[in-house]
């Protein structure tokens, strides 16, 4: 029996007032029927409020950030806390995405006390692991992603488990183009699960694992059909309605 699948939109720091709009005008027609899946969007933090009010007239769509504080409160100028964003309304948050890795520097570490804190605010978290092309083709893409779950997901909670959703992000797929074969990534989620169920002891079965990295309505239903992937994080083709909807769709069938 599959998990429930989990269809994100990560709309990074794009869309407007009006194109978020838009976007409901056209989703909100279709979006009713897909009560088998589940729908996320992570807007800029600003647009929060205006995507609840949009999204939630049916309560269809959750909504959470793409980031936040590792702390929750004080003289961060600038941070958003996940205390915050809960009072907010949201629902979730991304952690550990790679551009948040690579642009702001944002390590292991960090990464690990943001998680807790999130966790601890009552949010749900996706943390992103993956690895760069150059860690591939130096056949390190398990001893990369394995580091990133030892280190970011140590020390959680364990009535928090059940909150946390990894996503595999290969940084290569993210943006290109080129999403990983449907082989690829069941490869790299079946190690997730079993390694987080043999090293962090967690019982995994019920994990939800994300693939993202180059998702479309053209690929993603050889992706969902893997037996590990469990839903999509998804850039691009999640800021157009038609296809986001698509997508859903597609996550509703399975
Ligand atoms: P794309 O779907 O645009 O490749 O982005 C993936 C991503 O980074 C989602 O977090």
């Amino acid at each position: 029996m599959k998990r429930k699948i989990h269809i994100v939109g990560n709309w990074k720091m794009n869309q407007t007032l009006a194109s978020i709009k838009t976007f409901f005008t056209e989703f909100n027609e279709t979006c009713a029927k897909y009560n088998n899946c589940n729908m996320w969007i992570a807007p800029q933090f600003i647009h929060i409020p205006y995507l609840q009010e949009l999204a939630r007239t049916r309560n269809l769509v959750k909504v959470g950030g793409q980031n936040c504080s590792h702390v929750n409160s004080g003289a961060f100028t600038g941070d958003v806390s996940a205390a915050s964003l809960k009072d907010m309304g949201a629902d979730f948050v991304i952690i550990g995405h790679s551009e948040r890795r690579a642009f702001f520097q944002e390590k292991d570490e960090i990464l690990n006390t943001k998680t807790i804190n999130a966790l601890n605010a009552g949010l749900k978290v996706i943390f992103c692991v993956g690895e760069t092309l150059e860690e591939r083709e130096a056949d390190k893409t398990k001893a990369i992603i394995k580091g990133q779950i030892d280190k970011g997901l140590a020390k959680i909670p364990s009535n928090k488990i059940k909150d946390v959703i990894v996503a595999y992000e290969p940084v290569w797929a993210i943006g290109t183009g080129k999403n990983a074969t449907p082989e690829q990534a069941q490869e790299v989620h079946k190690f997730i699960r079993g390694h987080i169920n043999s090293t962090l002891k967690w019982n995994s079965d019920e994990l939800i694992i994300l693939y993202g990295g180059s998702v479309k309505p053209s690929n993603i239903d050889e992706l969902l059909d893997c037996q590990d992937i469990d839903g999509a994080l998804v850039g691009g083709a999640s800021l157009v309605a038609a296809d986001y909807d698509k997508l859903c769709a597609s996550g509703n069938r399975k």
